[in-house]
């Protein structure tokens, strides 16, 4: 499973980065209003720290004007992915964003017939969210299984994008159900390392170490 980092702080996504976790970014425009910077700065700063994909979000609703905006992105850096909704006109704009050769996640998925349209359009990845649907008092994960069985049956090549995820559970059942990529906010992918009985076998093994008198090394 790759892992995306959700996010458009420049400080977390180096971090992330250097501990070797990130396989790409996605970033939106909530995102950008959180990190207070132009989109078109943050974006190149992001894409020279991270190789792989880095998601940067339409903001037109009507296809040319979409287009014009695809193209001031895809100017940034070769890594731009452009996140485009999944609307009709968007649809539209991803088989054409597409046919240039150009990576095109199909953005606020909410059920499995948009993500079958967004594949259908040659979607590189679709971002079902998975938490909001779980706000709504549903599970968002019966979505990813949904979209993972209709893509299966056809042999579909966009990656399922497991997006608005909220807690460590939401990265495993997305794994268990074979989602291609998890796009997880900075904390949630840190917390994926923590377990309270790997803090206590690691405190147990250097009180006994200390209790040796060695040291490795000299
Ligand atoms: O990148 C889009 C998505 O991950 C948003 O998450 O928490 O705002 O629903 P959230």
């Amino acid at each position: 499973m790759k892992f995306f980092v959700d996010t458009a702080d420049v400080k977390e996504i180096r971090e992330l980065n250097d501990l070797g976790l990130l396989d790409g970014v996605t970033t939106n425009p909530s995102l950008i209003l959180k990190s207070g910077r132009k989109i078109a700065e943050v974006t190149k700063e992001i894409c020279d720290i991270v190789d792989g994909p880095v998601s940067a979000e339409v903001t037109a609703t009507e296809y040319s004007e979409m287009m014009k905006e695809a193209k001031v992105l895809a100017k940034i850096a070769d890594n731009v992915c452009i996140k485009v909704p999944l609307t009709l006109d968007g649809l539209k704009a991803c088989k054409d964003i597409r046919s240039d050769g150009r990576m095109v996640n199909v953005t606020l998925c909410f059920s499995a017939n948009q993500a079958l349209l967004a594949a259908k359009a040659g979607a590189s990845f679709i971002s079902p969210f998975i938490g909001r649907i779980d706000d709504m008092g549903t599970d968002g994960m019966e979505l990813i299984e949904e979209i993972k069985t209709i893509y299966d049956n056809y042999g579909f090549q966009t990656e399922i994008l497991a997006a608005s995820i909220r807690t460590v559970n939401h990265v495993k059942m997305a794994a268990l159900i074979g989602a291609h990529v998890a796009t997880v906010p900075p904390a949630t992918l840190k917390a994926l390392v923590k377990h309270p009985l790997t803090d206590k076998g690691l405190e147990q093994f250097l009180a006994d170490w200390a209790k040796t008198g060695q040291s490795i090394g000299s």
